[in-house]
């Protein structure tokens, strides 16, 4: 996953603060690595945590810190987010962290699974997360 799709300029491991070891990663997928935006203020969050670690709410600890960055430190104004049909659990991130339902897209293309699924888009601009603060 970390070689492979969560690779960018802004891509970070996910770290227990116990001992530092890499147990996931996180990325803010910048203007023309994702499909989500064309603007350089806006940009896609992108997680993946390994499995042992699920449930303890790490995931939505690492994406708030990351969205603080991304509006705080990156000069976003905008951040999209998106889960695949059935993933509750990445639904629940969104929604914990903010991020509000746009749109559902059928027949997404998922290249790395050479196959096409149903798409939620969610988003949450600066305003948004400032009022939350
Ligand atoms: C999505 C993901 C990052 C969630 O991270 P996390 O740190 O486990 O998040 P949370 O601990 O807040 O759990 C999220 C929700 O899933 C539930 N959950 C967690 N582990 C679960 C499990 N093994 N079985 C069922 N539900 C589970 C939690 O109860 C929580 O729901 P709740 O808030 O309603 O109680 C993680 O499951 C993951 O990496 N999945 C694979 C990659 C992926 O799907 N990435 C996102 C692509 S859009």
């Amino acid at each position: 996953m970390i070689k492979n799709v969560l690779n960018g300029k802004e891509a970070y491991a996910v770290c227990l603060k116990e001992d530092f070891k890499a147990i996931g990663a996180i990325e803010l997928k910048l203007n023309g690595h994702t499909d989500m935006t064309d603007r350089d203020d806006e940009c896609e969050m992108g997680y993946w945590l390994g499995k042992p670690f699920w449930g303890r709410g790490i995931m939505p600890e690492a994406a708030r810190e990351m969205l603080r960055h991304a509006f705080e430190d990156v000069g976003m104004t905008k951040v999209w987010c998106g889960y695949y049909d059935g993933n509750t659990k990445s639904k629940r991130v969104q929604e914990k962290v903010g991020f509000q339902f746009q749109w559902t897209t059928e027949g997404v293309d998922v290249p790395l699974m050479h196959e096409k699924r149903t798409g939620h888009v969610s988003a949450i601009t600066k305003e948004e997360w400032l009022a939350k603060q």
